[in-house]
């Protein structure tokens, strides 16, 4: 039978009052109950807000700037998506669970759950932490154009429809605000490096040497160069490893709006209305009210 993927978009459903797709929700159990080990290193983010990007930057760090290393595999083989699974019908594409289950230690891994939701053996085994948080209007954007590539996720309606579930936290991983306090908040209780996406794009070599740092790696100054080089934006697209161009076909259509898009600051200006970033702004003064968080909407 011919498959109408136009109508197996999924639905969404909660688990703990934070929204995920129906297969995530069905599999929670196991995902809470996931165990971590003492060397495995998460990378956390709130979906688009440059995860690939870090996951491209860890993996050359603990490569020494081996290119040839880090084409193994494509992104979301190498560093599995621990909450992530897809539905059968789209395809044998090995959950996150399964990959992360078989790969030998050091591992890398990758989530978007908020913080109150990351399985707790993370926290019991005192695993380090990488999240990388963006400014809320770029997120969005990115997020918006995601959801019309990609039949994975929610359909995600007109652009006016999604700001407004956005700004509801009625979208995939739930409110964005409460993503980065949940996570700012967590950073003075656990091993967390918090990092900006602006921060990246304005100084990669210093954002890269934190990282570097933070790994407790030593790499020499050419090493270094080649990583900023690798993990610029014009590589990454045009890397089939980290481009997602690989996986996903038939899921993801680059030509409705490539997975490498823009990566630039400030593309919301393209997007909102006027009178939708005052109601932006205003709305975002009370959600983020009593925070020292602080983000760069431009540069
Ligand atoms: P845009 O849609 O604004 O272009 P994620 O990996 O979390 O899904 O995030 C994807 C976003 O990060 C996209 O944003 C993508 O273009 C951007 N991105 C990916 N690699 C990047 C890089 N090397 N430099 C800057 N932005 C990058």
């Amino acid at each position: 039978k011919a498959l109408n993927l136009e109508l197996t978009r999924c639905e969404l459903d909660e688990v703990e009052g934070v929204f995920f797709t129906e297969t995530i929700c069905a599999n929670w159990n196991k995902i809470w109950n996931f165990r971590a080990r003492p060397d495995d290193l998460l990378i956390a983010t709130y979906a688009k807000a440059g995860t690939t990007w870090i996951q491209e930057i860890v993996d050359m760090i603990q490569q020494d700037g081996d290119l040839e290393k880090c084409k193994r595999d494509t992104t979301y083989k190498r560093q599995p998506f621990i909450e992530w699974s897809l539905p059968e019908y789209f395809g044998p594409i090995p959950s996150g669970l399964e990959l992360a289950e078989v790969m030998p230690s050091p591992r890398t891994l990758k989530t978007h759950l908020p913080a109150q939701l990351v399985p707790p053996s993370f926290w019991d085994q005192n695993c380090k932490v990488i999240y990388v948080a963006r400014n809320a209007k770029d997120n969005l954007v990115s997020y918006y154009h995601f959801h019309r590539m990609n039949k994975m996720m929610p359909e995600p309606g007109t652009w006016e429809e999604f700001v407004e579930k956005f700004m509801d936290g009625k979208v995939l991983w739930g409110s964005w605000y409460d993503h980065v306090k949940g996570w700012w908040e967590a950073k003075d209780k656990h091993h967390i490096l918090y990092l900006f996406y602006e921060d990246m794009k304005e100084n990669p070599k210093h954002e890269i040497q934190k990282v570097v740092h933070f790994l407790e790696k030593d790499l020499k100054k050419e090493v270094l160069e080649k990583i900023v080089k690798h993990t610029a934006f014009e590589n990454m697209k045009n890397n089939p490893m980290a481009n997602y161009t690989k996986e996903f076909e038939g899921i993801m259509n680059h030509s409705i709006s490539p997975f490498m898009r823009k990566g630039t600051i400030g593309d919301w200006k393209n997007h909102f209305t006027v009178a939708q970033n005052e109601k932006f702004d205003q709305d975002y003064k009370k959600k983020m009210a009593g925070t020292s968080l602080n983000f760069r909407s431009e540069l």
